[in-house]
């Protein structure tokens, strides 16, 4: 224990990419063009997150909250500027390579769950166990589910679960894969307040328990409150970072 802390390195020269950040999002900028013009959905937006850390991205409706999720994980690409997950550049990487990354370190929840509506509970949460070529999945993602109190619900449909089960699910198939950086876009938007305390609290411990970096878009200002950090985005720009 107190071998580590007696041997605290001074802060690196290296600004460019602190060892301890996971994520870095450097000078990112997004637009998009069309017969009426060009849209700066996203301007020049530059922070670091550590391991482990939690940070709320909070701002009006339309303010590039969204399309900065997306380009977190690589499922967007940045206009200027780039993102590097635990030093990885991921605009560097090809599109396979890209997805073989995120695969391996990104866990995504949405605000409409997304799962596969053709796929029972289990078999959703096997799914991404199953792309990444992880053995036992049946057992890790019944553990999962078990995890996350519905050892009940392996064989139902999503059509037949609450919203709060899905998203349970939802939950359960993100961190089932042990993502390094879990990135969730309003995933209480479509719940009732109970019931978004109760996924809330379970993403936390979750978090928690994983050691999960979290980014987490929210329109909340007690779920905001408690994360580590807010970053706040107005109009594309990141306006405060606390
Ligand atoms: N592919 C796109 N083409 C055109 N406009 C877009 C595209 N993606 C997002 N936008 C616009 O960019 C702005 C920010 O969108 P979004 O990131 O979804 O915001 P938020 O999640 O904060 O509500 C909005 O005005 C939206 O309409
Ligand atoms: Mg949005």
């Amino acid at each position: 224990m107190s071998e580590t802390s007696a041997a605290a390195a001074p802060a690196a020269s290296n600004e460019r990419m602190p060892p301890e950040s996971i994520i870095a999002v450097e000078h990112v900028s997004k637009s998009v063009t069309d017969s009426t013009g060009t849209l700066e959905i996203l301007r020049d937006i530059d922070f670091r997150l550590a391991p482990r850390e939690t940070a709320a991205i909070v701002g009006a409706s339309g303010s590039g909250k969204s399309t900065l999720l997306s380009i977190i994980a690589g499922l967007d690409t940045p206009t200027r500027g780039t993102v590097r997950l635990g030093g990885q550049d991921l605009f560097a990487l090809d599109e396979d390579d890209r997805a073989a990354l995120r695969a391996r370190q990104v866990g995504f929840v949405f605000q409409s769950f997304q799962l596969m509506g053709n796929l029972t509970a289990l078999e959703n949460v096997m799914l991404p166990l199953e792309l990444a070529g992880i053995r036992d999945a049946r057992r890790r993602a019944t553990d999962m589910l078990e995890r996350v109190g519905l050892g009940q619900r392996l064989t139902h449909y999503p059509k037949v679960l609450s919203g709060g089960e899905q998203q349970r699910v939802a939950l359960a198939r993100a961190f089932v894969v042990e993502p390094a950086v879990l990135l969730a876009d309003e995933p209480t938007g479509s719940l009732d307040f109970a019931t978004g305390e109760t996924i809330m609290e379970l993403m936390l411990a979750l978090n928690r328990e994983q050691g999960t970096t979290l980014v987490l878009v929210t329109h909340d200002r007690g779920i905001a409150a408690r994360c580590d950090r807010r970053i706040t985005i107005e109009a594309g720009r990141l306006v405060d970072n606390s």
